[in-house]
């Protein structure tokens, strides 16, 4: 039986490591990489909140100590939070099946790396109206390749789901934003304990068995932060407020703002948009140019200059070194006087920082 009335579960998806972000996530899972000094998946579930979903499943198999120390039970951000946790990797429904229960009312299911401005509850209203058992919230990309891409009639049925077509294949640039609705018993047809998809399993089994699945075309913000390049542009987008966030309000291109005890000598420049994490000391001369994100303890010394950049915890910029167009991880040393551009700086083993390229292709 279909439902009625607000959505109130969620399952968000916080898979592997994300290949195309490594180092990185060596050993931060995707989802709990900091986006404004804050791990990314906080700003999935505020997002969530803000629609009233309250009561949040996270499905995990990669660094999952990692993921439940930081967020424990929610009560921090003001949700119930659930882990279901895989022993190996199940896949995209796989994981929500090993969720279902947590799940007992029509729920959203989230990709763990899309940041969106997607509306919910418009959503659940077209999902409800068309009598869909699966709704996909559709985006339109110049190059869907490394997409799903959804075909739809005229009233949004779903007639065709291609995950990452080949060129000859792409027939829409309508994609799959990664946020689904679902009523319980389509869960029915996802094999227990077994590695199954969505996008190349259940969504193709439900159109086949001629399920109703419908498409939610938005044209809101979407981004899968999923390379180096995308993350970056992810933290200035927020800066810029090109998009809106719950965790830091009021960011825009002129503002400034700092933790506890921040340090700025007075001679150094600070342009916008720029976030400061607390204990950071940004000394003689120095200059930062916006959009940036500094963590907690850091240090930038005299005459250093960034640009376009974010530093996570405890990174040093020696004297005179400047930055342009880069991430560098958390305790990285950049050396008195080095140029560093389009780059990302993570620690090797060896204690040794590793250089890498900020655009992947
Ligand atoms: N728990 C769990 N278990 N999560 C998983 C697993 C798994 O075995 N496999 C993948 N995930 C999570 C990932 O961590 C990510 O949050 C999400 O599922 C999607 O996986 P990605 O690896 O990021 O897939 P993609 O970006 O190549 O493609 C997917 O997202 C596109 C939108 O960004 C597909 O859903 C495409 O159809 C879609 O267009
Ligand atoms: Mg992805």
């Amino acid at each position: 039986m279909l439902e009625s009335g607000a959505l109130s579960e969620a399952v968000i998806l916080v898979g592997g490591q994300g290949t195309r972000l490594k180092p990185l996530t060596c050993y931060l899972p995707k989802p709990m990489l900091p986006v404004l000094n804050h791990p990314f998946l906080e700003h999935t579930i505020t997002y969530l909140k803000g629609y009233g979903v309250g009561d949040i499943t996270l499905a995990l198999n990669y660094l999952p100590e990692a993921i439940q120390g930081c967020l424990g039970d929610g009560s921090r951000l003001g949700v119930s939070l659930n882990y279901a946790v895989e022993a190996s990797p199940l896949g995209t429904a796989g994981a929500v099946k090993n969720a279902e229960r947590y799940l007992d009312s029509t729920f959203a299911v989230l990709n763990g790396d899309i940041f969106t401005d997607l509306d919910i509850t418009d959503m659940l209203a077209f999902h409800r109206r068309k009598g869909a058992k699966v709704t996909i919230a559709l985006t339109r990309v110049d190059n869907p390749s490394a997409f799903g891409v959804v075909e739809t009639d005229s009233d949004g049925r779903v007639e065709r789901f291609t995950e990452k077509p080949g060129p000859e294949r792409i027939t829409s640039n309508w994609i799959n934003a990664g946020t689904y609705i679902i009523e319980p018993e389509v869960l029915g047809y996802v094999p227990e304990n077994s590695h199954y998809m969505f996008e190349r399993g259940l969504f193709p089994l439900l159109l086949e068995l001629n399920e109703p699945v419908y498409g939610y075309p938005f044209s809101g913000y979407w981004l899968d932060m999923g390379t180096p390049e995308k993350y970056l542009c992810l933290n200035c987008d927020l800066l810029l407020n090109k998009v809106s966030n719950h965790l830091i309000p009021g960011l825009g291109r002129e503002s400034i703002s700092c933790g506890e005890d921040v340090i700025i000598h007075p001679s150094a420049r600070v342009t916008g948009p720029v976030v400061i994490g607390s204990r950071s000391q940004i000394g003689r001369r120095a200059s930062i140019t916006g959009p940036i994100v500094i963590g907690a303890d850091c240090y930038l010394g005299e005459d250093a200059g960034i640009e376009e950049a974010i530093l996570w915890d405890g990174v040093s910029i020696g004297a005179g070194a400047r930055l342009k167009q880069c991430i560098v991880g958390t305790s990285c040393r950049i050396a008195g006087g080095e140029q560093v551009v389009d780059c990302v700086v993570t620690q090797g083993d060896s204690g040794l920082p590793n250089r890498g390229r900020l655009r992947v292709d």
